[in-house]
């Protein structure tokens, strides 16, 4: 038996572990968190877990909100984090992710909630019909966040939406409060990708310093990175920490999408 183990990878039986301890979601709600297998969710779990709480400095006791939270990919690593006196809302437009995670995440750790969110254009799944969304948060409190977690959300999702969430980012979070965001920045290094390896090719400026792409998941929304910096700027939000992403082998990446690190100047 000893020797089976020692012939499967470190990764492998860790994979196995943590399936063991913890549910994991169906296929579809996987792939739709932008996974390809259940390897992959475990492995971005544990990378983009850590990377949360230590760029984030959480604490065991944060009050966490997850923007786009899908099948619990970060909700499931920070049971493992977070105590009963810390606590992550997490809210979706994907019914079925949410019952998921209520049924699968709250169900054993009650300080873990979820939240659908309904809108009337959810082009990440449906046609786009060109409606603009509006968001009602009003269940949530001013400043009750500690960390706010946007993980590839906002580059899948248009100006108007992203700018309302920056907006509501900005009003839940405390004053010591950090956000977590991530994009797909428009920059020269991506410009010099395009011509490169020919991708992307289809993109269009939208308007200035918008660029769209394909449709549902792939949806792709890119800003420039003046253009983001107002969008921040105008949610109050004051970038602390930057880092390229490596999705257009931009230099010093850290992670696969452009990073920001903000807090809340309100
Ligand atoms: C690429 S997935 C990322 C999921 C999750 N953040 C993660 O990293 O595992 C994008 C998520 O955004 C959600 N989403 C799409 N449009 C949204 C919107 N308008 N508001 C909130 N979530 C949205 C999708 O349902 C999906 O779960």
């Amino acid at each position: 038996m000893q020797e089976l183990f020692a012939k499967i990878s470190d990764k492998f039986y860790q994979e196995l572990n943590y399936r063991a301890q913890h549910p994991m979601p169906p296929m579809n709600l996987i792939r739709n968190s932008g996974s390809i297998d259940v390897a992959h969710y475990i492995d971005n779990m544990s990378i983009y877990t850590k990377d949360v709480i230590e760029q984030c400095m959480l604490k065991r006791n944060s009050k966490v909100w997850e923007i786009g939270c899908g099948a619990g990919r970060i909700a499931n690593g920070l049971i493992n984090y977070l105590t009963v006196e810390g606590s992550y809302v997490g809210i979706d437009v994907d019914p079925e992710a949410v019952a998921w995670c209520e049924k699968n995440i709250t169900v054993r750790n009650a300080n873990f909630e979820f939240y659908p969110v309904n809108v009337g254009n959810n082009y990440y799944y449906k046609e786009d019909n060109q409606q603009l969304n509006k968001y009602d948060f009003s269940y949530l409190e001013d400043r009750q966040f500690d960390c706010a977690i946007a993980l590839s959300v906002f580059n899948h999702l248009k100006l108007e939406d992203t700018r309302q969430y920056l907006q509501e980012i900005g009003r839940r979070l405390n004053r010591n409060g950090v956000a977590y965001l991530t994009f797909f920045t428009i920059d020269h290094e991506f410009f010099a990708f395009q011509e490169r390896t020919k991708q992307h090719l289809s993109l269009n400026r939208h308007k200035n310093g918008i660029w769209y792409g394909y449709k549902r998941q792939s949806f792709f929304a890119g800003y420039e990175s003046t253009t983001l910096e107002q969008l921040l700027a105008a949610a109050n939000l004051r970038i602390l920490n930057h880092s390229p992403g490596s999705w257009a082998q931009k230099k010093n990446s850290r992670i696969y999408l452009d990073w920001y690190l903000v807090t809340s100047d309100n």
